[in-house]
């Protein structure tokens, strides 16, 4: 069984129509720590000895926010540069993280096609999130693709919410139960509703 920390960011969450239910399904799934960053810390006043200790007590972390800017919610910034401190995530001495997993699972606004090379933004998201790899990279994490649900704002007039909703319910399921297949995960460029692909049939790992 893994340890699956989920850390959530939206700074109004009670406007968000995807964000939150999605924060509510992580929260019903046994095995899975939810913790809400703005609700934890509206001052921003982040305790760093509790977070590294949930950090400690956890096999997969998990970042959960809309895409803002080509990134995450400020309190996420904020907290990366507190929690993650030199002798803890790196450095010499530095290795609480090493072996653990990463992965955002991220709400954009856009479609699909405007995270493409000839899209929009010229580029898939995987690239867009690259200080998060990069910084999960540094600390010995692996860096999972992100799981990402495009089209957030129309989410609702489609009906789709019991999707994601699902999806992010079988994706934590699978994550607890050893069954999510990290390796290919690591490899993939993005994660969507049909995890299939990423889901161990055999004996869980
Ligand atoms: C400040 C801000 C910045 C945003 N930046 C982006 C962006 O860079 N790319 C994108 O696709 N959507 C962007 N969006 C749209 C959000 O990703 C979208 O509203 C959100 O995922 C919907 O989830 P929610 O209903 O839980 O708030 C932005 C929205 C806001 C308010």
């Amino acid at each position: 069984m893994a340890k699956v920390l989920v850390l959530y960011a939206h700074p109004r969450p009670d406007r968000s129509e995807i964000n939150q239910p999605l924060f509510e399904t992580a929260k019903g799934v046994q095995g899975v720590t939810a913790v809400d960053l703005y609700a934890e810390y509206p001052d921003f006043d982040i305790r760093v000895d509790v977070e590294q200790e949930r950090l400690r007590n956890h096999d997969i972390i998990i970042f959960q926010h809309p895409f803002y800017w080509y990134s995450a919610p400020s309190i996420m910034k904020e907290w990366q540069d507190l929690v993650l401190e030199h002798g803890f995530a790196y450095g010499l001495h530095g290795k609480a993280l090493v072996g653990k997993s990463f992965i955002n699972v991220t709400t954009a606004g856009a479609k699909p096609e405007a995270y493409s090379a000839d899209g929009l933004n010229h580029s898939d998201i995987r690239s867009l999130l690259a200080p998060f790899e990069k910084t999960a990279d540094l600390c010995g994490m692996r860096f999972l693709a992100p799981f990402i649900m495009f089209g957030a704002g129309r989410a609702l007039e489609e009906n789709r919410l019991n999707v994601h909703r699902n999806a992010y319910d079988d994706l934590l399921k699978a994550m607890v139960a050893d069954r999510f297949d990290l390796e290919k995960a690591a490899k993939a460029k993005q994660i969507s509703d049909v995890l299939d692909d990423f889901i161990l049939k055999g004996e869980a790992v």
